[in-house]
């Protein structure tokens, strides 16, 4: 799997990129993401991205000449999946659209800024546009490093245990039961008792009514 992120601050995702599980992945080369500054791609000699909206209005708005120069050389080299644009007003990303990416071989990820990217990018250019949530943030960095690390964690080898990511909160359509850990009494707060008792099926059982109890009372909705 091979992500190319553009944005124009590559920096932001030098910490989420060089920790634990995307950190590992990157390492053992199961995922590769490479990010490409747009600003290299501007063409005049204040390698300006941005400039004022048609019409009048505040904030600027990302140019599509330096975007589009950095998606041509990507697809020049290789053919790409999905060309995704984080926005807020894109499809709300959720665990089954996350499964259908991490199938891909190759995908690019475009960051917005400002006021938004010229609508003639997301007609002619993107394939999919994508929300992590209903709510404004100031740039597509922090929802692209996100989508990232959903992706990737998925990739086969990439989690040690390989069925962790099947019991994950979401993957069955449940939450996730609780977890506990030792010691088995804290300052008289215990672990229940049939975590404790060795036997399988009665765990598997337990945990599957504590998923549906929890979904139930958190999130109906998933059990529409
Ligand atoms: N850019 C700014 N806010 C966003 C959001 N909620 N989802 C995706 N991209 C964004």
């Amino acid at each position: 799997m091979r992500i190319d992120i553009l944005t124009i601050f590559p920096e932001m995702f030098t910490g989420p990129f060089s920790h634990s599980i995307v950190k590992r992945a990157l390492e053992k080369r199961l995922a590769e993401i490479h990010l490409h500054n747009i600003r290299d791609y501007a063409t005049d000699k204040h390698r300006r991205v941005d400039d004022y909206p048609f019409g009048g209005g505040a904030g600027m708005v990302m140019m599509i000449e330096p975007i589009e120069r950095c998606i041509e050389k990507l697809t020049s080299e290789r053919s790409y999946d999905e060309v995704i644009f984080m926005t807020p007003d894109g499809d709300l990303l959720d665990q089954p659209l996350v499964n259908k990416l991490s199938v891909h071989k190759n995908l690019i990820i475009l960051c917005g800024h400002y006021k938004g990217i010229d609508e003639r990018i997301r007609e002619h250019l993107i394939t999919v546009e994508l929300s992590i949530g209903n709510y404004v943030l100031s740039g597509g960095e922090l929802p692209a490093a996100l989508l990232a690390d959903a992706i990737v964690r998925l990739i086969p080898g990439v989690l040690g245990d390989e069925t962790s990511a099947l019991s994950d909160s979401y993957q069955d359509g449940l939450l996730s039961p609780p977890v506990y850990t030792r010691p088995s009494d804290y300052k008289g707060w215990k672990v229940p008792d049939v975590l404790l008792s060795g036997h399988d099926k009665k765990i598997d059982e337990w945990r599957h009514e504590q998923a549906l109890n929890r979904t139930r009372q958190r999130r109906p909705d998933l059990l529409d």
